[in-house]
């Protein structure tokens, strides 16, 4: 075990070890590691909105984290300024991990003050804004106007802002996709027939796509 680093006749700090129930010292680097690493330490990322999540190692109410992160190939950790000593288990990195190109690496570390103990860095898988974010699908709203009825697809604020405008939609009427753009009117329909519209929103840059919108119907006069 790594207690066998104490060298035999330090009774002082054995005893000092009992008293504050470490289990396991090393004397060499003078940090205790008795805490258990957070775990399904992992990047969620919706629009490019990036964030890590963790599960807490035990129930103590003691607990703070700390998150650092790292570009791919860089050997330097940085620390996730707004994520040190915190009490909850995510912590927002859309600013650290803004250049989609890059490829990162985060990591958490709990430590509670209480018992003066440290976990060990628990890693997460490298992550790719670009690659592995989940596009938002767009909102569709319905109109009926003389022409027929007006379809309009809004992609997220937030996803329209990071790829400058960069998205297409594509428009489904029914089951068939009828037509691209944020904007388009149904004309020749018949009448007191009810249509459904769904959009998807579409990132050709990156050569992604979201789901499919829920459902808006509309029936014509
Ligand atoms: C103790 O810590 C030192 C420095 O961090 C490290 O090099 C060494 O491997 C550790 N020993 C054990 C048994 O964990
Ligand atoms: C925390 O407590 C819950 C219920 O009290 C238990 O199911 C869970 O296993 C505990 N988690 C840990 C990490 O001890
Ligand atoms: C990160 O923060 C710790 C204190 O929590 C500090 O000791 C360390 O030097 C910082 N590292 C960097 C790269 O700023
Ligand atoms: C996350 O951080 C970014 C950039 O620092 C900020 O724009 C955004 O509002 C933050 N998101 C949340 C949910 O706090
Ligand atoms: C739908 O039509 C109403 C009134 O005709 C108008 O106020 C509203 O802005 C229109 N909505 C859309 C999404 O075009």
């Amino acid at each position: 075990t790594c207690c066998s680093v104490l060298r035999l006749g330090d009774k002082l700090l054995q005893t000092s070890l009992i008293n504050s129930h470490l289990s396991c010292y090393n004397v060499t680097s003078c940090v205790a590691e008795m805490l258990a690493p957070p775990g399904q330490v992992k990047f969620e990322s919706i629009d490019y909105k990036n964030s890590l999540h963790w599960a807490a190692p035990t129930n103590s109410s003691c607990l703070q984290y700390y998150v650092q992160y790292k570009i791919y190939g860089e050997l330097d950790w940085l620390n996730a300024s707004n994520c040190q000593g915190i009490h909850r288990h995510h912590c927002n990195l859309s600013g650290a991990t803004s250049d989609v190109r890059e490829w990162y690496y985060a990591r958490v570390r709990a430590s509670c003050v209480a018992t003066s103990s440290k976990s060990a860095w628990a890693m997460s898988r490298r992550f790719s804004p670009r690659w592995d974010t989940k596009i938002s699908p767009p909102t569709v709203k319905l109109n009926l106007s003389k022409q027929g009825v007006v379809v309009q697809v809004k992609a997220s604020r937030v996803l329209m802002r990071k790829v400058h405008n960069g998205v297409d939609n594509n428009i489904y009427v029914e089951v068939y996709e009828v037509a691209s753009g944020s904007r388009l009117t149904l004309t020749e329909l018949k009448p007191r027939t009810r249509y459904c519209v769904q959009a998807q929103t579409v990132v050709p840059r990156h050569m992604k796509s979201s789901d499919r919108s829920t459902a808006e119907c509309i029936t014509t006069d």
